[in-house]
């Protein structure tokens, strides 16, 4: 959860050096990427979000209510975990909005920007955000352990 983190902020601040436009490219591609390559030995790793840009990045079953909880500001625990119908174990923690996320989560877009956000999301949910604002949920899913491991 760390690493990913931290390879993501990492990668999008790369980004950001070469321009906005550029830095889309890493919440675009590189976020499931770097989530393909943290996750592996039976855990899966990703984002979702009330308020979604990328419709592939719905919550789950079992992440719904804890998102409704925190977007409600209902819950504000640091994470919160679930044991799953398979026995796996669930893992949510939330994503809070920082300043340089606002070229591309805030109220005013620059239009390079704001150009490909619509080519790409028509359907986009995720601008008007300030700095603090509850963004959504970082989720992992750990399979239980074989019995012969
Ligand atoms: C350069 C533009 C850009 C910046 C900066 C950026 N994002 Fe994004 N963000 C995107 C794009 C594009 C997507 C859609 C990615 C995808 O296809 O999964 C996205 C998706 C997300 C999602 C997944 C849920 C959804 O709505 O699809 C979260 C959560 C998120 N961003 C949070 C953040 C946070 C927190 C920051 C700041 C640390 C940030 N973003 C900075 C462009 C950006």
């Amino acid at each position: 959860m760390g690493s990913y983190k931290k390879a993501l902020q990492a990668a999008l601040r790369e980004g950001l050096r070469d321009g906005p436009e550029n830095a889309i490219d890493v919440c675009r591609s590189k976020a499931p990427e770097i989530g393909r390559a943290v996750a592996g030995g039976g855990m899966k790793i990703g984002r979702t979000s009330h308020r979604l840009r990328n419709p592939a990045n719905e919550p789950a079953p079992w992440v719904k209510p804890f998102l409704d909880a925190y977007a409600a500001g209902e819950d504000n625990s640091p994470w919160r975990a679930v044991r799953l119908d398979d026995g796996a174990v669930g893992y949510v923690e939330p994503i809070f909005v920082q300043p340089l996320c606002l070229k591309c989560h805030g109220a005013a877009i620059p239009d390079g920007v704001a150009e490909k956000i619509t080519q790409w999301y028509p359907d986009d949910q995720a601008t008007n955000f300030s700095a603090g604002d509850f963004r959504g949920l970082f989720w992992v899913t750990i399979a239980p352990a074989s019995p012969d491991g």
